[in-house]
């Protein structure tokens, strides 16, 4: 193999250790201490793999000397023998088990601190194959709905609520904290405390059906100020159209087959089993991660969600080619 074939063949291995997707990133509280302690794991476990492996090698070789001793008798006996070599070896076992057991109570510990104080509360419910995101769910006057993303303050320990409307789900933001499942009937938590600004990916991480792997969301960490700034204006209801184009796509999503699914806040738009759309247009993707948040892509989702992400619930409509351009352009005044 060419040096060059062997760099080419590292690449998929190297570029995970970058990135929006990333158990390695440690931009969460959670998230680092895992990989102090997976390091930890790896550092002792290779050390005593090292030492049996030469140990195993030693015993080899040296199993060509006889293997008895013998009495004055004149039988064969076996002996074990209690060599320093063998008390090191248990001792080092022993210091090596309890070290880990003691590293890994004591980031449960510091995890189970971040818990006990958060600043928000968010609910997420799962639903094939989407994200439903509240925040502060009991305090109506605070509610903030919204599908698919997450906004995070830097430095705040945050409180998510997980519960599922279908199957086994499993919440992960691989940059910032550990999994958790998403079960039927059940409420689970999960506590992020994420530590540095930058914008992540995460993914269900439990196979829920044929869309599991377009099930993404798009988490936002910012900074208090910004985070503030994005939480006054999602409680705003949707701004009203503006041009004729946008007010016949107003018309057509808050009085036809749209409306009886999403909901936009401030509209006759009440449905209550698919995203809320009331500011669907800041959002960074279109169907839970599948498609970037463009025209062209708007266009292609709206006039066939099918052929985008086969199996989801986002039904074909069938609309027209200035029905289309309408719903359009009301929908990317839902900032
Ligand atoms: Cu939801 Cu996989």
């Amino acid at each position: 193999m060419t040096r060059r074939a062997w760099i080419l063949g590292l690449i998929p291995f190297l570029s995970a250790c970058e990135g929006v997707q990333n158990a390695m990133g440690g931009q969460g509280a959670e998230g680092s201490r895992f990989i102090t302690l997976f390091i930890s794991f790896a550092v002792v476990c290779t050390i005593m793999y090292l030492l049996i492996s030469g140990a195993l090698i030693a015993a080899l070789w040296r199993r060509r000397r006889p293997p008895h001793t013998v009495d004055e008798r004149g039988h064969h006996r076996t002996s074990v023998v209690v060599t320093p070599a063998l008390i090191g070896w248990m001792a080092l076992v022993f210091v090596g088990l309890t070290a880990l057991t003691v590293a890994s109570f004591f980031t449960d510990r510091s995890n189970a601190a971040d818990a006990s104080k958060p600043a928000l509360t968010i609910k997420m419910t799962a639903n094939q194959w989407w994200w439903d995101v509240e925040y502060s769910p009991n305090d109506p006057s605070k509610t903030v709905r919204t599908a698919n993303e997450l906004h995070l303050p830097v430095g705040i320990p945050v409180h998510v609520k997980l519960q599922s409307n279908d199957v086994i789900h499993s919440f992960w933001v691989p940059n910032l904290a550990g999994k958790q499942d998403l079960i039927p009937g059940r409420m689970t938590d999960a506590t992020l405390l994420p530590r540095k600004i930058g914008l992540y990916r995460g993914q269900c991480a439990e196979f829920c059906g044929v869309q599991h792997a377009q099930m993404a969301l798009d988490v936002t960490v910012e900074s208090l100020a910004d985070f503030k700034r994005w939480y006054a204006a999602q409680l705003k209801p949707a701004a009203p159209p503006t041009t004729s184009l946008q007010s016949a796509g107003y018309n057509y999503v808050t009085t036809r087959e749209c409306s009886s699914c999403h909901n936009i806040a401030g509209t006759p738009a009440g449905g209550q089993i698919a995203p809320d759309l009331t500011h669907f247009a800041s959002r960074r993707s279109i169907a839970a991660g599948a498609l970037p948040m463009n025209k062209g892509n708007l266009y292609g989702w709206i006039a066939d969600p099918q052929s985008q992400k086969p199996g989801s619930k986002m039904p074909t409509v069938g609309l027209k080619s200035d029905e289309l351009h309408s719903v359009v352009a009301y929908l990317e005044t839902l900032k």
